[in-house]
């Protein structure tokens, strides 16, 4: 039952082909030297016929004895044997070679098509990996400095009724000191909520209306993605607000510089939750009540992960 099977040896399509035109091409070659033999003898019996034997010895044809003309023409048959043997049919036969020449030719198509896909799928990997990088150095150019500066209390209150709900000195010069110079992306009602625009800054104020009016040097956009663009030349933009803008520039921006007011607060703005898991604190600076100030305040930097 578990007996060893009997393996049948195989023997492989092409040799086999081989092996029987190598078969023919022997007998082809026997045949010929049966024939030269043949020749051979058969000369020397023509030739004694007639010298020796005397037949036909009256015989000639164009002036030479019969045998000789024999002998030639026989000649010619074993001159064209030989061609053929050797010439016509080289090597395996015509035949054999155009059927290895067909055989080859296909192999290398083959192999062409091979290389052919292995390139195309080389070319889309490369075409993939230069898209990944273009969108990775898009999303570097992202990360290069748009930061949100915003005051929440502990229950993320940032404002109501437009005004903001504290007054704290020290974030006030903090926010001055870190937007000095810089482009300053806020909402419409934001920059409603400013007195007059604040000086030694460049305010970008997105609105939806179309025929918005401000003072002079104060630039209007349409859409975040506008504010951005106007603040290109600015390596550190920075949005200041309020909550509708906040939550908008929050997943667009890679730094964080929140003033946490360590109370609650009524408020009808909000921003929203700071996500830990995205957001990374890098500093983190208390702030004591004071007569200066009504409540307890951390300065907190995050980066994005
Ligand atoms: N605590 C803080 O740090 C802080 C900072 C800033 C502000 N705030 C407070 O936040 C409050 C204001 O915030 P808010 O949310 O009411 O208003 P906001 O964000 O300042 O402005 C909202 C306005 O921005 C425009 N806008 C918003 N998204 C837009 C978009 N995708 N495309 C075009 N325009 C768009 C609209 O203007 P139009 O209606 O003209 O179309 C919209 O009414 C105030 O109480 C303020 O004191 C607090």
């Amino acid at each position: 039952m578990f007996g060893k099977k009997k393996t049948n040896p195989s023997i492989d399509k092409e040799q086999l082909e081989l092996l029987e035109n190598a078969q023919k091409r022997i007998k082809q070659k026997k045949a010929l030297y049966v024939h030269f033999i043949f020749f051979l003898i058969g000369s020397v019996l023509l030739i004694v016929a007639n010298t020796v034997l005397g037949i036909g010895k009256e015989f000639t044809l164009f002036g030479k004895e019969w045998f000789l003309i024999a002998i030639l023409v026989w000649l010619f048959f074993l001159i064209y044997h030989v061609f053929n043997v050797f010439v016509t049919n080289r090597f395996l036969g015509k035949a054999w070679e155009q059927k290895q020449m067909a055989k080859l030719v296909s192999k290398q198509q083959t192999r062409i098509e091979k290389i052919k896909s292995k390139l195309i799928k080389e070319e889309t990997l490369l075409a993939e990996s230069e898209l990944q990088s273009e969108a990775n150095e898009n999303i570097e150019i992202k990360k290069t400095g748009l930061t949100i500066i915003v005051a929440a209390s502990e229950n993320n209150a940032i404002g109501k009724g437009n005004k903001l709900i504290w007054h704290l000195s020290d974030d006030l010069k903090r926010f001055k000191a870190l937007t000095n110079g810089h482009h300053i992306i806020m909402g419409r009602k934001t920059f409603e909520s400013f007195p007059k625009p604040l000086p030694n800054r460049t305010h970008v104020v997105i609105t939806r209306q179309s025929d918005y009016k401000a003072p002079k040097g104060v630039i209007i956009v349409n859409s975040l993605t506008d504010a951005l663009d106007a603040s290109r030349s600015d390596s550190q933009p920075f949005v200041i607000g309020g909550g509708e803008i906040y939550k908008q520039a929050l997943p667009l921006a890679d730094t964080l510089e929140l003033t946490r007011v360590h109370e609650n607060f009524d408020a009808d703005t909000f921003f929203p939750i700071v996500d830990e898991n995205i957001w990374k604190e890098t500093a983190n600076t208390f702030h004591q009540k004071d007569d200066k100030h009504d409540y307890e305040f951390s300065f907190i930097t995050y980066t994005k992960q």
